[in-house]
């Protein structure tokens, strides 16, 4: 048993949640973290251009990639760690995220229930660190360990070092560099609920729920989710398109007194105000636009969304016209969340 599998011109349409067509020169299945070691010590894995495919929920192939594909597929979570008030909770990359949720809820352990249905895989979690409904996986991240491509060995990276950020950290950084292999979580066994989101407080009231659990608290975010957010298995498309954008403070408070029903939230310390991007876009029009099978989610003006056939730069168009048109109108910048293979923005 190699521990991994190589498949030579690989499909990717149904490995990645806007359901583009792509194909994969050369795609490696890594079951076994054991197996990194002699797999990097092939030439076109250890020097070459290599994408690291996680759930395929956060990008958007605009091209086909250029050299190999590897994804991760190993699948074991268990507690490593555990003084009955705190647990640490090991999750290997493979693992679907949501189903981390349910087995660290399952076990009496409260911090990722305002994260649960996020799509993706746990590997790719905190690479864009992760975050929903006033929680991201940065808080409740110990130790990312991943495999450095050069020098070729295992490094455990704890929080500090991985620099979250708001949809931001050193693997979003530096794609090249880490290839993320498992997950430590510090996770605490009496709740301690975050539910400053106010759509939260709203649902879990409509639910009859004064004090709620963390298994109820994660109930109420995923009714939140189906009804606004869709879903990729029945309408491709990859969460949020575009980053809420943060502006100077000045910027925020003149564009909140031209448009008094604009969200703006606080982020980047004093100075710096977030903006509702999905608010900018439903503004100028977008939300329900489709032309061809590229188009604009209907309950949600921040998803992209892929109706049957569209390709990647049909999609991309789209998010250009939306940018300019939010540029021309309000003068802000919208940046992609997701990455974009084969294209830069
Ligand atoms: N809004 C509109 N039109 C819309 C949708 C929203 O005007 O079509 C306005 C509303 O005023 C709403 C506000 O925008 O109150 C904020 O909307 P929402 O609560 O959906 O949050 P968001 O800022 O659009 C962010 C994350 C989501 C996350 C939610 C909940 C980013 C880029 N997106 O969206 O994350 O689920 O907050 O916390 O930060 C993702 O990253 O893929 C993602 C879905």
């Amino acid at each position: 048993m190699a521990g991994y599998r190589l498949i030579e011109n690989a499909r990717l349409d149904a490995r990645n949640t806007f359901g583009v067509p792509a194909r994969a020169g050369l795609l490696v299945e890594v079951a076994d973290t054991a197996s990194l070691p002699e797999l990097f010590g092939y030439p076109m894995l250890r020097d070459g251009p290599l994408l690291v495919l996680g759930g395929g929920s956060n990008l958007l192939f605009a091209g086909d990639p250029e050299g190999a594909v590897l994804s991760m597929s190993s699948q074991s979570i268990r507690i490593v760690a555990d003084d009955g008030e705190v647990a640490v909770v090991r999750a290997d990359a493979g693992v679907e995220w949501h189903t981390l949720v349910l087995w660290t809820l399952g076990h009496g352990l409260s911090g990722l229930e305002n994260l649960a249905l996020i799509p993706g895989t746990v590997g790719a979690a905190p690479i864009q660190n992760i975050g929903a409904y006033g929680v991201e996986v940065g808080e409740h991240v110990a130790v990312v360990e991943a495999f450095e491509r050069q020098p070729a060995a295992t490094v455990r990276l704890d929080a500090a070092a991985c620099a979250f950020a708001y949809r931001d950290s050193v693997f979003k950084r530096e794609p090249d560099r880490y290839l993320v292999t498992a997950v430590e979580f510090r996770l605490s066994r009496a709740p301690r609920l975050t539910l400053s989101y106010a759509g939260l407080g709203d649902e879990l009231q409509a639910m009859g729920i004064d004090a709620p659990t963390p298994s109820q608290v994660a109930e109420a975010v995923c009714r939140i989710r189906r009804r606004k957010l869709p879903d990729p298995a029945v309408l491709g498309n990859a969460g949020s398109f575009f980053k809420n954008p943060l502006v100077a403070a000045t910027v925020a408070g003149a564009l909140k007194a031209a448009h008094p029903a604009l969200p703006v939230f606080p982020g980047g310390g004093n100075t710096m105000r977030k903006l509702s991007a999905a608010w900018l876009i439903d503004a100028c029009g977008w939300k329900g636009f489709r032309e061809g099978d590229a188009g604009v989610s209907a309950t949600h003006a921040l998803v992209l969304v892929n109706h049957g056939r569209a390709t990647g730069l049909q999609l991309l168009d789209v998010a250009h016209r939306i940018a300019a048109s939010v540029h021309e109108r309000f003068d802000v910048a919208l940046e992609p969340e997701p990455r974009l293979v084969g294209a830069r923005w």
